[in-house]
């Protein structure tokens, strides 16, 4: 039998996140998650907000660890993994369409990503956000950033050596060259919080 996934980091983030996405999230009804990893955030953060719709996706291969922690919540308001991967733009587009003809998706939240997928497909998520989520959307990105090409930590220096040295594509990301996609998805920053452990949560609002 499966064993349920477990993140510490997940554990040690989810109330400083939750206390953030409480604000930008006060007026959203259906919130979308890029790589739901565990599954640990989706079913905290549904718990903690109601009123949110929370739909998780991962690649398919997390799927049944996401459904080991579903299993476990009797609050209707968290969906069960869809496919998203960002490799694969068909099944994005098709994905994002499925969605809307359902509901309006108001909201992105992704956490501990951009940095784990390559530059490319880094730039997909954006181009992805620029053409299926509507405008006044928020989106919430959470994770390590350097600023003007330095680290902000020596542990996250350390971090990056540790990414790399299993994938040479993925790797913490220059907060301006996020900036830069962003804004030409058409998001404005909102703010780039500081978080625990070298992290930061960016927010964002969708303009055009
Ligand atoms: C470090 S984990 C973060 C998981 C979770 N959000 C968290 O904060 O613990 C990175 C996540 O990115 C997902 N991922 C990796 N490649 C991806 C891709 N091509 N498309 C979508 N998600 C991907 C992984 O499956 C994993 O869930």
């Amino acid at each position: 039998m499966m064993t349920k996934p477990f993140s510490q980091a997940c554990e040690n983030n989810k109330k400083p996140i939750l206390t953030i996405l409480s604000e930008v999230f006060a007026n959203t009804n259906h919130v979308l998650e890029i790589g739901s990893g565990t599954g640990q955030h989706a079913v905290y953060f549904s718990q903690h907000l109601p009123n949110i719709t929370w739909q998780t996706s991962d690649l398919l291969i997390n799927h049944p660890g996401i459904n080991l922690w579903l299993d476990e919540v009797d609050n209707n308001n968290v969906r069960r993994p869809i496919e998203i991967d960002l490799a694969n733009s068909t099944v994005i587009s098709n994905t994002w369409k499925q969605l809307s003809a359902k509901q309006t998706i108001d909201a992105l939240y992704t956490a501990n990503t951009l940095h784990i997928i390559s530059w490319s497909l880094v730039v997909k998520f954006f181009e992805s956000i620029s053409q299926n989520l509507s405008l006044n959307s928020h989106v919430c990105i959470y994770g390590p950033f350097n600023y003007q090409g330095n680290f902000t930590s020596e542990s996250n220096a350390n971090f990056d050596l540790w990414l790399k040295s299993r994938d040479v594509n993925s790797g913490i990301r220059n907060i301006e060259d996020i900036l830069a996609l962003a804004e030409s998805a058409g998001l404005k920053l909102i703010e780039d919080h500081t978080m625990p452990a070298n992290n930061r949560l960016l927010t964002f609002i969708k303009h055009s």
